[in-house]
């Protein structure tokens, strides 16, 4: 109780529009009481839907260091668990695999069927009721080819996200996609400063050389120009109005977005893909009929975004594992039914592959400089004003008690 009174003196403390005061980067007791309170009511993007995609098939996962099974049961629906035997508790599955009847723990043989209830067990005692006995479920849901799951995530959370997210991934053919390329992005930071990068583009000049000289939209978001980005914002309505696919469900991409949002805007400069020469590095992807150059934005914050192109798309798994440790995973996807021959990963990986590997380098260096005793908080540039408004909503959370009540042990 002390320790949660003590969090309610600091958040009370936090200045709005500045950077938060060392311990929410730095303190292991923060990171459990989020843990167990507010991240665990987020949701997180665990899978593509390839990679569990058939009945009986079933990945395993980590969330806020707990193991999950996330299972296709036989009517096609998937299911998430805690990997915790209801016997006496052992981790049940070790890797991904595919199992059509169910699990079965390997310590004494109790099993399970896909949708979690209790199968079987050996030398039961009389009496005990194995309704009881299922594995302990979390909630997951797929939308628009994505597996998002969550610890205690409210359900009604994503289905209110949905409408607005789901018709733009399927209209990039996110569902009938495959993984072409994955690469994981170790970073030993905390979550937020990972955030607080990821939301701004300040720092797109001094450290991003690559992705400012192929998105002409860093010439906005990146630094105050000239004429207050009025030029960005016709050129952008000029390429709605005469390049962009006009059969795609999404309009153009608000800028002062709600914690979710999907829309489209012109990577610019005769750009058709996010490629280095801006040229094609694989086919056409879900309903588009031609290059329109434009890339579709999908966000549901904090930590779930996709980006696609018209031939890719990029998938950006953002998953805190510690109070100083984030793991970073992209997976660049592609059409199914394209053959290896006709997908050119190194071309397509780049882009995203140097800036995040910028973005390692960059948030590693942030996190030293936050651990000295001569950290103080500063306050963020008009140009970070998305990372304030989730360094805002974050104290909201917390302070409205999801982190720091009663709730944090339900
Ligand atoms: S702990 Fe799983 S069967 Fe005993
Ligand atoms: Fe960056």
């Amino acid at each position: 109780m002390g320790q949660t009174s003590a969090l309610r003196e600091w958040v009370a403390r936090q200045r709005p529009g500045w950077s938060l005061e060392q311990p929410f980067y730095t303190s292991e007791e923060i990171y459990d009481l989020e843990r167990r309170g507010w991240l665990a009511g987020q949701w997180y993007l665990l899978a593509h839907r390839s990679e569990v995609a058939e009945s009986g098939s079933f990945i395993v996962r980590e969330v806020l260091g707990e193991s999950l099974i996330i299972a296709r049961d036989s009517e096609g629906t998937l299911r998430g668990f805690y990997n915790v035997c209801r016997h006496r508790g052992s981790r049940i599955c070790d890797a991904d695999g595919h199992a059509a009847k169910g699990f079965t723990c390997p310590y004494h043989a109790w099993s399970y069927r896909l949708d979690g209830t209790f199968r079987a067990a050996a030398a039961l005692p009389q009496g005990i009721d194995t309704r009881q006995l299922g594995l302990q479920a979390v909630p997951v849901r797929e939308m628009g080819g994505m597996v998002f799951a969550s610890l205690k995530g409210d359900l009604r959370h994503l289905e209110a996200v949905q409408p607005v997210l789901e018709p733009g991934l399927r209209y990039h053919g996110i569902p009938e996609a495959r993984i072409a390329a994955r690469r994981s992005y170790p970073i030993h930071a905390n979550w937020k400063l990972v955030m607080e990068n990821f939301l701004e583009c300040y720092h797109c000049f001094p450290a991003h050389p690559e992705f400012c000289s192929v998105m002409r939209q860093a010439e906005v978001i990146g630094r105050v120009p000239a004429d207050g980005g009025e030029a960005w914002q016709r050129e952008v309505q000029t390429w709605f109005k005469e390049e962009a696919d006009p059969d795609s469900p999404l309009s153009i991409r608000p800028d002062f977005p709600d914690a979710y949002s999907a829309g489209r805007f012109p990577i610019g400069k005769g750009r058709k893909t996010q490629s280095r020469d801006g040229e094609p590095v694989a086919p056409l992807m879900g309903r588009l009929q031609r290059f329109d150059g434009g890339v579709s934005g999908f966000r549901l914050e904090p930590f779930i975004y996709v980006m696609a192109s018209n031939d890719h798309a990029v998938m950006f798994q953002i998953l805190p594992t510690g109070a100083e440790r984030t793991d970073v995973i992209l997976s660049w996807l592609v059409n199914a039914s394209v053959s290896a021959a006709e997908v050119d990963v190194e071309r397509m990986i780049w882009l995203w592959d140097v800036t995040t590997t910028q973005d390692k380098v960059i948030i590693e260096r942030n996190a030293a400089g936050v651990r000295s005793r001569a950290y103080a908080p500063g306050p963020y540039s008009t140009l970070e004003s998305a990372t304030a408004r989730l360094v805002g909503r974050y104290l909201q959370g917390i302070s409205a008690g999801d982190s720091i009540s009663g709730h944090a042990e339900q």
